[in-house]
Formats: structure tokens, sequence, C-alpha cells
């Protein structure tokens, strides 16, 4: 099993409040709470350097705070332009009250 790496504790993120991170080895990070489950996604916009998480949340979506492009949270796929390539996304464990991901092995 892949080592996990704890990035927050679930109390740390609210419904539709992303919260950014910075966990040593990774890119900065977002970590997002919909419908009480938890996601995390690289918090760079594909399109430009605009934080995802000085955007807005709302529906398992997040605006990206320029040009009004957006993600789906859950599967890093565009929903609307300008936003065209993918953002990452991180496969979340939660334990307890953490919430932990995968450490990137041989990741791109
Ligand atoms: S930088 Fe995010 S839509 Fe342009």
């Amino acid at each position: 099993m892949a080592d996990l790496v704890k990035i927050c504790q679930k109390s740390d993120v609210s419904e539709d409040e992303p919260l950014a991170v910075n966990p040593a080895d990774f890119p900065a990070l977002a970590v997002y709470q919909v419908d009480g489950d938890y996601f995390v996604t690289d918090n760079l916009c594909t399109h430009g350097n605009a934080l995802l998480t000085d955007g807005y949340q709302e529906e398992g979506v997040i605006e990206c705070p320029f040009h009004g492009g957006a993600f789906n949270i859950k599967t890093g796929e565009p929903t609307a332009f300008p936003c065209q390539v993918p953002v990452k996304t991180y496969n979340v464990v939660v334990k307890g009250d953490d919430i932990l991901i995968e450490k990137a092995i041989n990741d791109s």
C-alpha cells in the first residue's frame, strides 16, 4: 500500500469553502468538501496563474477567480471555458478526523 501523507483535518474544510494546503513534495493543493465527502486537486488553475481556493465552490464545481473557467472537483475535468486541460486530482483517504493523500511515487 502506498504511503499516506496527512494534509489537514476534516474540521479544517467546510462545504463550499476550499482549503489551500502546501504539503512537502507536492505542488500547492486544494482540499474540498462536497456532500460530506472530501476531494483534493492541484490548487493552480491549468489556464493561468490563479489559485482555485481563491475562487468559488458551488455544487461540486470550483470556479477559478480569473476568467470564469471552472472544474469538476471530483474528476478534475474542465466545465467552463477557457479551462480546457483537466486539473490533477488525488486519491483521498479519511482516517478519523485526518485527511490523507497517497505519497507521490514516480508521479508525473
Ligand atoms: S487562470 Fe483560471 S480560468 Fe484563467
